[in-house]
């Protein structure tokens, strides 16, 4: 007798999500501006907490509100410990913790030099030259790398479980994928072998002046005046002097951005703009060889509950079943939000999706006021995991 075909359930997007808040050690959410990164980062870092993991979230840039409300009441920019009157104040119990830290590119960069710098006074030579400091604040992609290098230093530390790490507003989604490549380019670039060969005294060809060293002469343009020349040379030797370790560390925090720990949340919201652009995103990790793990679609209008039937019916006794007025604004308010989720769901239509292997998506609702506290986090959290965290 030959044994029934085992079959494979499907598993609902929010058990795949959980799984995901469960199992993985970085969560990357992406997606265009103001679709709802930072809240959706912070949501999910909180389910998480919630699950019971000691999860981190790095944030860039919250509403000020939110972040009071997250006890990062004067804007610091140390890891800060969510506490636990906070939790009770929205009603929810955290069996974990979370710990929320905005990420400050430029003491990202600083701690880099601090590590690799190879004397004391190599490290204040780079630190502070002006070059360095216009560098490290202004360079392209120069977030992105550094948002990368945080992450790295933090797993390498296990004091968490879990890194959600919320990504700034790149104008091309490609910023954020090629950071790590572009820094190192921009540093090993024609550029700096050419301000080396000139301060060697080397004659040099202008054809070495690629895009790299656009960057750098852009940058470098800005800072006049006397001693220029030797802030430039001291930059030039600083930077010799921490090459191997920026090239090597860049390296490194590309293939983590591979590994199998990493999860890729890719954040929109229903407008056909924002789902162009995370399709767009969608192919470009497709193409990195990079995962497409669970799509959040921010902000939707949800079709309402069907209204009853018997509309007067249902208002007797609240002295409203004879009021006509009343039931046609019922109506057309009905109709209006009926329409709405109507048109969202035809925009995520759009979502380009692999049918061999469908990446989940997980709606969460437009809500009447915006997200900017635990208890509004906890809401999210619940749109996307569930109502109980498990
Ligand atoms: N589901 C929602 N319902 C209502 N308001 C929301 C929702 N999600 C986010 N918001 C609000 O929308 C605004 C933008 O959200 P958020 O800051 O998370 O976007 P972002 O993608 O991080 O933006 P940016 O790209 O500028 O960093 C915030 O005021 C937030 O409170
Ligand atoms: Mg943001």
């Amino acid at each position: 007798m030959s044994s029934p075909k085992s079959r494979k359930l499907p598993v609902p997007p929010q058990s795949q999500l959980a799984k995901l808040l469960a199992d993985k050690r970085v969560l990357l959410c992406v997606g265009c501006g103001g679709v709802g990164k930072t809240t959706t980062s912070a949501a999910l870092a909180l389910a998480a907490a919630r699950m019971g993991r000691r999860v981190l979230c790095l944030t860039i840039d919250p509403a000020k509100r939110l972040a009071n409300s997250l006890g990062l009441e004067h804007m610091t920019r140390d890891e800060t410990l969510v506490s636990p009157e906070v939790y009770a104040r929205a009603g929810i119990t955290v069996e974990g913790s979370l710990t929320v830290m905005m990420l400050d590119t430029k003491r990202t960069f600083d701690e880099i030099v601090t590590r690799h710098a190879s004397s004391e006074k190599a490290r204040e030579a780079i630190l502070n030259n002006k070059i360095y400091q216009y560098v490290s604040t202004s360079l392209a992609g120069t977030q992105e790398y550094m948002a990368m290098e945080k992450l790295q230093a933090l797993r390498e530390s296990g004091t968490y479980d879990l890194i959600v790490l919320d990504t700034p507003p790149t104008a091309n989604a490609l910023d954020f994928l090629d950071a790590p490549e572009r820094m190192v380019e921009a540093i090993d670039s024609p550029a700096m072998r050419w301000f080396v060969q000139a301060f060697t005294g080397k004659s040099v060809s202008l054809g070495l002046l690629g895009q790299g060293s656009q960057l750098v002469l852009k940058a470098v343009s800005k800072i006049t005046g006397a001693g220029f020349l030797d802030q430039l040379a001291g930059f030039i030797a600083a930077i010799n002097d921490l090459f191997g370790g920026f090239t090597e560390r860049a390296k490194r925090v590309s293939e983590a951005l591979r590994g199998p720990e990493v999860a890729f949340v890719l954040v929109t919201s229903p407008e056909p703009m924002a789902i162009e652009e995370i399709n767009f995103f969608a192919d470009r990790l497709r193409e990195f060889a990079m995962p497409r793990d669970v799509y959040v679609v921010n902000r939707v209008h949800l079709p309402p509950e069907p209204l009853p039937s018997d509309l007067p019916a249902a208002l007797l006794g609240q002295g409203l079943e004879g009021d006509a007025d009343f039931q046609h604004a019922v109506r057309a308010a009905h109709h209006e939000a009926a329409l709405l989720a109507k048109r969202d769901a035809s925009h995520l239509e759009r979502l380009r999706m692999d049918p061999s292997d469908p990446t989940p998506v997980l709606r969460v609702p437009a809500f009447e006021t915006d997200v900017h506290d635990v208890a509004g986090l906890a809401r999210v959290g619940e749109a996307l995991v569930g109502p109980t965290a498990p």
